[in-house]
């Protein structure tokens, strides 16, 4: 329980800019409201008891108001708790290794645990559940992804304690992300150290033009697509095979609002384009581990001036190489093309990169 102020709605943001300033706002957890139009602003702080008199018809009240998610500022302390729950059973460089690989999805952790750990497994994971009681589900990751599993990049996992689930609700820059971790591919803010595609999908939002005709190829659940259509007044076509995911994709498009600016189409994109017969100014293509292979389709389907964000694993050693790749499927497909920028958007091996080549179709 904490003290909270309960002030009418109309007067909710000046009081808490006001709390804000004074230092008297406990900013580690949410704000509530009733449904008879007031809003809980939690205390913190030695406020004086006169404060509800600065607005009129308001009062203190024990709440039970939420704590955020644990924020990258606290997080050094938590992985240092984590590190010592752990300092009996794995060495110094193991634990390194652990707490650096984990991915957190809505309120599921996946750990990638090398063989060699595979014993500690459950003493990894509940040393990870008790720095981080808001995961409800901890899984790791099981051997190599297969069949179905490996043409829409779902990840094998097992469950190790918590709940027996793998659907989860996951919130990026303001979206809402429903989905299933057993049935459709998703690569989240990734493990608490490197921030990765929630990134690099805001900076792409952030590059879109007003009323540009936007294509996300291999859109997955719709987080591409989303962030975009958040942020930018432009319609968004989003094409994906798996017929999961673009059920989880109609269902992000529904709770985020974004109906009238997000098309969902179920389908592979080389069959999908030819039947679209259109063109686009924005084409992203977020699928590194196969993505040369569609190049020149995105390359026939992309306007005079369009913009084509290619992603691919690329050796850091080996970016000219690519480039120079690029420019000889864009000469097959008769376009000139610039490759104006370069992006780190992520890591996959020592020296090997996610990168993102922002390309100009002339
Ligand atoms: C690496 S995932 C990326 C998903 C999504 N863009 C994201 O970032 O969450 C690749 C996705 O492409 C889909 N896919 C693979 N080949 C496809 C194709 N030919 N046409 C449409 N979608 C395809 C897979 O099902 C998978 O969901």
């Amino acid at each position: 329980m904490v003290t909270c102020l309960k002030v009418k709605k109309e007067h909710a943001e000046s009081a808490r800019q006001f709390l804000k300033e004074k230092g008297w706002l406990d900013k580690a957890r949410v704000v509530g409201s009733t449904p008879d139009r007031y809003v809980i602003l939690p205390l913190a702080g030695k406020f004086p008891k006169n404060i509800i008199k600065k607005f009129p018809g308001s009062k203190f009240e024990a709440k039970n108001l939420q704590k955020f998610p644990e924020r990258p500022g606290d997080l050094k302390q938590l992985l240092r708790n984590m590190k010592q729950l752990l300092r009996n059973i794995l060495s110094e460089k193991d634990i390194e290794q652990v707490t650096k690989s984990y991915d957190v999805v809505g309120d599921i952790a996946i750990l990638e645990i090398p063989k060699r750990m595979e014993k500690h497994d459950l003493a990894i994971a509940w040393a990870l559940k008790r720095t981080f009681p808001a995961i409800k589900v901890i899984a790791k990751k099981v051997g190599k992804v297969g069949d179905l599993h490996e043409i829409y990049r779902i990840r094998r996992l097992k469950i190790l304690t918590g709940e027996n689930r793998l659907a989860t609700e996951h919130k990026e820059s303001g979206i809402i992300m429903r989905l299933d971790l057993g049935q459709v591919y998703f690569s989240p803010r990734s493990s608490h150290f490197s921030p990765r595609s929630s990134h690099e999908r805001e900076r792409i939002a952030k590059l879109v033009k007003p009323n540009e005709k936007v294509l996300v190829m291999f859109a997955g659940i719709g987080p591409f697509a989303l962030v975009i259509a958040k942020q930018k007044p432009v319609n968004v076509i989003a094409v994906e095979k798996n017929p999961d995911a673009v059920k989880f994709m109609e269902e992000n498009i529904r709770v985020n609002y974004a109906g009238n600016r997000v098309i969902p189409i179920l389908g592979d994109v080389r069959e999908i384009l030819p039947e679209l017969k259109e063109k686009f100014d924005r084409i992203i293509m977020p699928y590194p581990e196969e993505s040369w292979q569609f190049l020149e389709l995105a390359f026939n389907y992309a306007n005079p001036k369009a913009t084509i964000h290619f992603y691919a694993f690329v050796n850091e050693k080996e970016i000219e190489k690519a480039k120079e790749r690029i420019r000889k499927i864009a000469g097959k497909a008769g376009r000139q093309v610039e490759v104006k920028r370069v992006v780190v958007a992520g890591s996959y091996a020592p020296r090997t990169w996610r990168y993102c080549f922002d390309i100009l179709v002339r």
